[in-house]
């Protein structure tokens, strides 16, 4: 028996909830005669600008995929700089996040990562675990197959234990992955022309909306994600149902 769709207010109301596919530095950086890394750099200013105006657009969560699994059959030294770019977002933004009522949480796999990279994002989820204004959520050495299977293997496990009994359900696996416990997703961006999902935040897709955006990454900002919001207030979400619009008359 699959779980109820989440509550969701209407879409004229606005998405809670934006995930974003941070697609094209590479090209914005190719299309000036750059290496693909100063694309990356701009795409952090483009994440800052885009985090600072989610709140005035009545956006409470923004999950933007950093790193996925597939990333690290990139060139090391373009792994190695994306590394970097994640210590120095959070040397340079973590307190002002930690002011601004900011939670940082980072979903994902932490292993085979380097071990530096592991302190800072405990660093960042402790320093702002208390806060609740705004909750941000970056995937790194995030893959969304890998996520559903590890939370299927933690529910064998618990199983096994003897702590948990019965078949897998829809709401303990959802308990298990690396998203319990965030707002429903409302609508995933993808930038740069491209749609497609590339293994992002499968389950949690269901029923959100899809937009995508012709624009750059590293040209994002206020405008791009105000549009995003036009769009989705207009979307009719039925999860499954039916329209809460009247009917069309018959011609
Ligand atoms: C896709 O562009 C983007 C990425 C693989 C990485 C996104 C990362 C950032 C915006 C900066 C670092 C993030 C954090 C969390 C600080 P692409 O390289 O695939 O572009 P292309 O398709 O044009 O080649």
């Amino acid at each position: 028996m699959p779980v109820e769709p989440p509550e969701s207010p209407p879409a004229s109301e606005g998405p809670r909830h934006v995930a974003l596919i941070m697609d094209g530095n590479g090209r914005w950086a190719q299309a000036r005669g750059l290496p693909r890394t100063i694309g990356h750099r701009e795409g952090v200013q483009a994440l800052k600008r885009t985090v600072q105006a989610a709140p005035a657009l009545g956006i409470r969560c923004l999950t933007v995929f950093g790193f996925s699994t597939e990333n690290w059959r990139r060139p090391a030294e373009e792994v190695s700089d994306l590394m970097g770019l994640v210590r120095s977002y959070v040397a340079s933004d973590l307190k002002r996040l930690e002011r601004e009522g900011v939670r940082v949480r980072v979903l994902g796999s932490r292993a085979g990562l380097p071990a530096d990279i592991v302190s800072i994002i405990e660093r960042a989820e402790e320093t702002t675990a208390h806060n609740d204004k705004f909750l941000l959520q970056v995937a790194f050495n995030y893959g969304g197959r890998a996520d559903i299977v590890e939370a299927a293997q933690r529910h064998a496990d618990r199983v096994l234990a003897g702590q948990a009994t019965g078949p897998l359900d829809e709401e303990t696996l959802g308990q298990g992955l690396s998203t319990a416990g965030g707002p429903p997703v409302d609508v995933i961006v993808r930038t740069s022309g491209e749609q497609r999902l590339s293994n992002f935040l499968l389950w949690e897709a269901a029923y959100a909306e899809l937009v995508f955006q012709n624009v750059l990454w590293p040209d994002y900002g206020p405008k791009a994600l105000a549009d995003v919001v036009e769009q989705y207030r207009n979307r009719d979400r039925r999860f499954g149902g039916l329209s809460a619009a009247p009917a069309l008359a018959a011609c």
